[in-house]
C-alpha cells in the first residue's frame, strides 16, 4: 500500500485529485469507480475546478458507483444517483449514458446485481476505485463480517452505519437497511484502487486496515492483498499508525517514476 499523510483537507483533495487525473488522461477509455459520503467531496469539488480551467476532460469515461440504497427513487435527493449528479456529473462534460450506478429500485433486485457485475467486465473493469472507509471498516457497504468473495449484491446496513449515516435523513427510521453494493470481490478486481479517510473517528479503522491481521472483521484489510493500492490520510485519520513515520519515509525517497 502507499500511504500518503497530508496535514489539510485540501492537501488531500489534491493528491486523490492528481491520481484520478492521471488515470484519465493515460487510458483511453478509463473506467473509473466512484464512492459517494462526506469524504470525497472536496476531490470532487478539484476535479470539476481541474475541468473548468481546461486540464481535464471526461469525455471518454465511463463510470461505475459502489453502491446505492434499495428503495430510494434516483429523483430523491437522499439517494447515491442524486449525489453523483449534483456533486460531479452534472458540472463536468462527462456523457451520462456511460454512467452507473446499481438500481437500487429494480423489480429484481438480484438479477439487477448480477447485470452490473456484466456491465463493469464489459467494460473492461475498472482502471481506478475510489472508496471511502466507513468506521467499521466497511468498503462499499460491506459490512463486517461479510464474505471476501462477495459480488454486486443486496446487503443489509449494520445499526452503526445506519446510525453514522442517519445525519443525511431527517430520522434514522428514515434511513434505509438495504443497499445494492459492489462486494469485495468485484472491488478487488479493479487495477488500482484509491481510498480517502479524514477525521479521527476514521482512525481506529485505518489502524486496522493497514496495519491489523486481514480479517473480516475489518472488511478494508483484505486491500493489504491488493497489488496497487493508494490511500490518502489527514493527519487525523493516520494519528493510530504505528508506522505512521515510516510511510512518510518511504513517500519522501521515492524516485520519481515510483510517485503515484
Ligand atoms: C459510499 C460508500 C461508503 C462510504 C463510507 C464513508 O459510496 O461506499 O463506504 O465511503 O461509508 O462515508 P463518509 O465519507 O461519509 O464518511
Amino acid at each position: 500500500m502507499e500511504i500518503l499523510i497530508r496535514d489539510s483537507l485540501e492537501a488531500g483533495a489534491q493528491v486523490a485529485a492528481s491520481v484520478v487525473s492521471k488515470i484519465i488522461k493515460s487510458e483511453d477509455k478509463p473506467v473509473l469507480g466512484l464512492a459517494t459520503g462526506g469524504t470525497p467531496l472536496r476531490m470532487y469539488h478539484e476535479l470539476i475546478r481541474m475541468k473548468q480551467s481546461g486540464e481535464l476532460s471526461f469525455q471518454n469515461c465511463t463510470t461505475f458507483n459502489l453502491d446505492e440504497y434499495a428503495g430510494l427513487s434516483r429523483e430523491d435527493e437522499r439517494s447515491y444517483y442524486f449525489y453523483m449528479m449534483s456533486n460531479l456529473f452534472d458540472l463536468v462534460d462527462i456523457d451520462k449514458n456511460n454512467v452507473h450506478l446499481p438500481d437500487g429500485n429494480a423489480k429484481d433486485l438480484r438479477e439487477a446485481c448480477r447485470k452490473y457485475e456484466q456491465q463493469i467486465k464489459a467494460a473492461g473493469g475498472i482502471d481506478l476505485q475510489v472508496l471511502g472507509i466507513g468506521a467499521n471498516g466497511h468498503i462499499g457497504f460491506n459490512e463486517p463480517t461479510g464474505s471476501f468473495a462477495s459480488r454486486t449484491w443486496v446487503k443489509i446496513l449494520s445499526e452503526q452505519t445506519m446510525q453514522d449515516n442517519s445525519m443525511y435523513f431527517d430520522k434514522l427510521e428514515e434511513v434505509p437497511r438495504h443497499v445494492v453494493t459492489m462486494g469485495i470481490a468485484t472491488i478487488m478486481e479493479s487495477r488500482h484502487c484509491l481510498l480517502l479517510a479524514n477525521g479521527a473517528k476514521k482512525a481506529d479503522a485505518i489502524r486496522k486496515m493497514i496495519e491489523g491481521p486481514i480479517s473480516a472483521s475489518c472488511p478494508a484489510s483484505i486491500l493489504q492483498m491488493h497489488p496497487r493500492v493508494t490511500v490518502v490520510l489527514d493527519e487525523e485519520a493516520a494519528y493510530l499508525l504505528t508506522f505512521k513515520d515510516h510511510y512518510k519515509w518511504v513517500e519522501k525517497n521515492k524516485l520519481e517514476w515510483q510517485r503515484y
